[in-house]
């Protein structure tokens, strides 16, 4: 039990959130470094190969027979067990990446300092959001030539709607950055790059008050830190754990994840502001993570890791216990106990078969087709359910046309087992069935994959006919409202999804205010309830 109580206090397990381009990767990698798990800088794969066009990625899968997308990320860190989630970004952004966020305690959102807040930063951001976890928000890039710093605290608060509070202040920027001021401990830690380096060199940190400080600064920079820290102490938000841990307060820092300035400094703080992993909400109430009874959930399942035996992988998020490797447990949704087969785990780049894991941690495990996304399993004799895993609105849309009707049973069952595994969402007409098919994809990637696993696994040839639809609703009280009869506007569809929930899709975002407007008592929503 001691053991079981050390091993989860210990825990760590966060998503890093970004634009592409921002440095998640490099921020990943020098984390890595830190923790031993990585001997080199450079190692940590998947940019590049994500950066890679589909047809590419389908050629990495087959010569590799493996999925070129990782999970999770662990590594060992001062007396912490860290997990990273990946949140897949670039062209293969899709509904994996919100679902991963899931599964994480915290979030750490990385920032460009020269564009500040970007698109993709704010998809994700209101994903955590919406689980109101604490997020640690780093500015990097400050070697470069970097927007004001106020500027970019302002764009956080106002595009993002999260109060922030500076622990550090940078000075300067790009070729004049001359270093960051802590202001808890009131030190200017100076600038120096080093760029491989196994550890962040110790870097020359001087008292605010010290009378060097000004040489080393000179005089410009020096009086500009002084008037930044009175603007500063007078104008930001006061720290406040409790605010940080509730989401509602982003402490904010600034760095250089290249040059491996303010980076292990950052992670220092982070891992003390952060907590182990906490109870989560279930249907018999909070499932305290400490417990004796091993419980999981499915967030993520990856299909065709081996393309022989179409297997899949389920990725499941622990949520209280221990887990043994070839332990028994009950899979609620399914209504039977199973044997979890070859477990699997990351560390660093490799997959390891794991024999033990705990709250906090990720497992991928064999699927034989029994697993759906948001399912619970647990050793508990008490069978309970963890919340579901909401569905996440689809950007894209297509109609699917089949190319040879004859083969219609292997083209519904392909389509809706790639549906379960939750790649892409299935929709229909609103008074018909399956005989018209419209699917949603968060990434357009994803229509390239559904083509060509229909085409490889099913054997079953389609076309996909791209719709101008951008925005979807559900229609969240349909008992309450005369859905047959909606107002609507020229611009929108009323589509349902496989458990027949009614939904509207529009091509402009401001139809969906002027059909609320026209439609008194109607409640939309952008996440589907699973
Ligand atoms: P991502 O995973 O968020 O997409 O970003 P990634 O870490 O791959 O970084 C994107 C680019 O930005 C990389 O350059 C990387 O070297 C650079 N970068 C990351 N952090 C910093 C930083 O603190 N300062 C500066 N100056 N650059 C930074 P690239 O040229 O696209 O890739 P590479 O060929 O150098 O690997």
């Amino acid at each position: 039990m001691a053991d079981l109580t050390s091993e989860i206090t210990k825990r760590r397990t966060f998503a890093i959130i970004s634009h592409p381009d921002a440095g998640k990767t490099t921020l990943t990698e020098k984390f890595l470094l830190y923790g031993g798990a990585i001997n080199l800088a450079g190692s940590v794969k998947g940019k590049k190969t994500a950066k890679h066009a589909v047809s590419d990625w389908m050629e990495i899968e087959k010569q590799r027979g493996i999925s070129v997308t990782s999970s999770v990320l662990q590594f060992n860190y001062d007396g912490y067990c860290i997990n990273i989630l990946d949140t897949p970004g670039h062209e293969d952004f899709s509904e994996d990446t919100y679902r991963t966020l899931m599964a994480a305690d915290s979030a750490v959102m990385v920032i460009d300092a020269s564009k500040g807040v970007e698109k993709q930063t704010i998809k994700l951001f209101k994903v955590c959001v919406l689980r109101h976890i604490p997020i640690f928000t780093f500015i990097n890039k400050m070697d470069r030539e970097a927007n004001d710093p106020f500027e970019l605290l302002d764009e956080i608060e106002n595009v993002l709607g999260i109060r922030t509070c500076p622990m550090n202040w940078p000075i300067g920027s790009g070729k004049e950055f001359k270093g960051v001021y802590d202001r808890t401990d009131r030190e200017v830690s100076l600038f120096t790059a080093a760029m491989n380096g196994q550890k962040e060199v110790a870097t020359e940190r001087l008292g605010i008050d010290d009378a060097a400080l000004a040489d080393e600064l000179g005089s410009h920079f020096y009086e500009k830190l002084q008037e930044d820290i009175e603007l500063l102490d007078g104008a930001s938000s006061e720290f406040n754990l409790d605010e940080v841990r509730a989401g509602d307060l982003t402490p904010v820092f600034f760095g250089s994840a290249l040059t491996n300035f303010g980076v292990e400094n950052f992670l220092q703080h982070f891992l003390k502001m952060t907590t182990a992993p906490l109870a989560r909400h279930s249907s018999i109430g909070d499932v305290d993570p400490f417990s004796g009874d091993f419980s999981a959930f499915v967030f993520k399942i990856q299909a065709n890791m081996n393309k022989m035996h179409r297997d899949r992988i389920a990725f499941m998020r622990i949520c209280s216990g221990k887990f043994e490797a070839g332990m028994e447990v009950t899979h609620v949704q399914g209504g039977r106990k199973i044997k979890l087969a070859q477990p699997q785990q990351m560390m660093a780049q490799e997959r390891h078969i794991v024999d033990e894991a705990y709250a906090g941690d990720i497992i991928g495990v064999f699927d034989p087709g029994i697993f759906s996304i948001g399912d619970t399993l647990t050793t508990s004799n008490e069978k309970f359910t963890f919340d579901g895993i909401p569905t996440f609105a689809p950007e894209h849309f297509a109609r699917v046309r089949q190319i040879d009707t004859m083969k219609r049973k292997q083209f519904v069952k392909g389509i809706s087992q790639i549906a379960q595994e939750g790649a892409i969402q299935i929709f229909q007409e609103f008074n018909t069935g399956m005989e018209e098919i419209i699917v949603g994809v968060v990434g357009v990637l994803q229509f390239d994959v559904l083509k060509f696993r229909l085409e490889n696994e099913y054997n079953v040839d389609i076309r996909l006919e791209p719709l101008p639809y951008e925005h979807i609703r559900w229609i969240e009280n349909p008992e309450e409202v005369d859905v047959e009869h909606l107002s609507g506007t020229s611009d929108m569809k009323k589509i349902k999804d496989l458990k027949d929930n009614p939904l509207l899709l529009f091509v402009n975002s401001w139809s969906v205010g002027m059909v609320l407007e026209r439609n008194e008592g109607l409640k939309l929503s952008e996440f589907g309830k699973n």
